[in-house]
């Protein structure tokens, strides 16, 4: 599988969900569960999920970027 970190990626094709706004979604604190409830994520067909679960294994060690 082909995993474009910091680059923009779409994750899931059937709801259009890229990876910037999964990313952006789990800094603010969000789970890959409440991106399921949220975005619908996984939802059709799945073939997403493993990819979405990567982005959320990478995400959890980095550090939480200023805003401001
Ligand atoms: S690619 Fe995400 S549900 Fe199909």
């Amino acid at each position: 599988m082909i995993l474009i970190y910091n680059n923009l990626m779409i994750v899931c094709i059937c709801k259009n969900i890229n990876s910037k706004k999964i990313v952006q979604a789990l800094r603010s604190g969000l789970t890959l569960d409440d991106l399921k409830v949220k975005y619908g994520l996984g939802s059709q067909c799945g073939s997403c999920l493993e990819t979405a679960q990567q982005l959320v294994t990478r995400t959890k060690g980095e550090p939480i970027k200023k805003i401001a």
